[in-house]
């Protein structure tokens, strides 16, 4: 019998930590399904988030609000199918979606308890810093459920914040410094900080020993985090922060309009001439 194949390692929310201290970059991308997990798995992420931006890129919503754990869950134990290949696949962060975090303590326990349960994340992620949403986290802290924080433009407050560059003056500037230490203090184990000024995302990285994760948050934060199908071109539009790295869907679409042409072209040519029946042999 030959040697037994090693068990893949599974990463650690907490790595994430471990590679701030040592000066590394982060780096966190998307996933919403075994193929897209395969892809950034492959290709290193540090982290792979399930985020409710499934809900538009994916689902064909409008905003990330109609979402449901239900359909979370099942995004979520595929990513884990496409990575199960991987040595020491990337942990696994699933958002929270709308709702299943703002009725109350107790189901948000629960809501975030079946993620870790009958999914393969390793962690949940949930926006805001509101007194109610701080006793969340310190809740499923102290249940052994790793949480990160999302501030700054936070899609699931859309019709309040629109998609707009959030923390623009002073104050909001320092009202974010507040809600960020807050959620250090309230056991995230990292931050992420969208479409909010540079220097006010570098400086809050440089003040909290979590990871800062930004996106559309200049350079200067401890990681970086994107939605792979804008950085894949694939969504009809991406956001001014977050460029396409190809152009995707147009090439995807032009390689199967080839594909449907060539079948066209192959049924509307003309009928080769039958060759003659050969001589029988005497
Ligand atoms: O849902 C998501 O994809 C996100 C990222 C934009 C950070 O929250």
């Amino acid at each position: 019998m030959g040697p037994a194949a090693a068990s893949p390692v599974p990463q650690r929310p907490g790595d994430l930590a471990r590679r701030k201290q040592a000066g590394l970059a982060i780096t966190v991308l998307t996933a919403w399904d075994a193929l897209s997990a395969a892809l950034v798995g492959e290709a290193g992420a540090d982290a792979v988030l399930v985020g409710d931006s499934l809900a538009m890129t994916v689902l064909g919503h409008a905003t990330t609000l109609p979402v449901t754990l239900e359909e979370m869950l099942h995004h979520c134990r595929a990513v884990g199918r496409g990575l199960s290949g991987l040595a020491s696949p990337p942990s696994i962060i699933c958002d929270l979606p709308f709702l299943s975090y703002q009725c109350g303590i107790d189901a948000a326990v629960a809501a975030a308890g079946r993620v870790l349960k009958e999914s393969p994340a390793a962690a949940v992620k949930l926006e805001g810093a509101e007194p109610e949403t701080l006793a969340v986290i310190d809740r499923l802290v102290r249940t052994g459920i790793p949480v990160m924080g999302h501030l700054g433009l936070t899609p699931q407050a859309v019709h309040q914040l629109g998609y707009r560059r959030q923390a623009n003056e002073p104050a909001a500037q320092e009202k974010l410094r507040r809600q960020a230490d807050a959620l250090e203090a309230a056991g995230c184990f990292a931050l992420v900080l969208e479409h909010v000024p540079a220097e006010l995302a570098s400086g809050i990285s440089r003040a909290l020993r979590i990871p800062v994760i930004g996106i559309g948050a200049g350079d200067g934060c401890d990681g970086q985090v994107r939605v792979t199908a804008d950085l894949l071109g694939l969504t009809p539009r991406q956001p001014p922060f977050s460029p396409p790295l190809i152009d995707g869907r147009g090439q995807a679409v032009e390689a199967l309009r080839g594909w449907i042409g060539a079948q066209q072209a192959a049924r509307s040519a003309p009928p080769t001439t039958p060759a003659a029946p050969a001589a029988p042999h005497c």
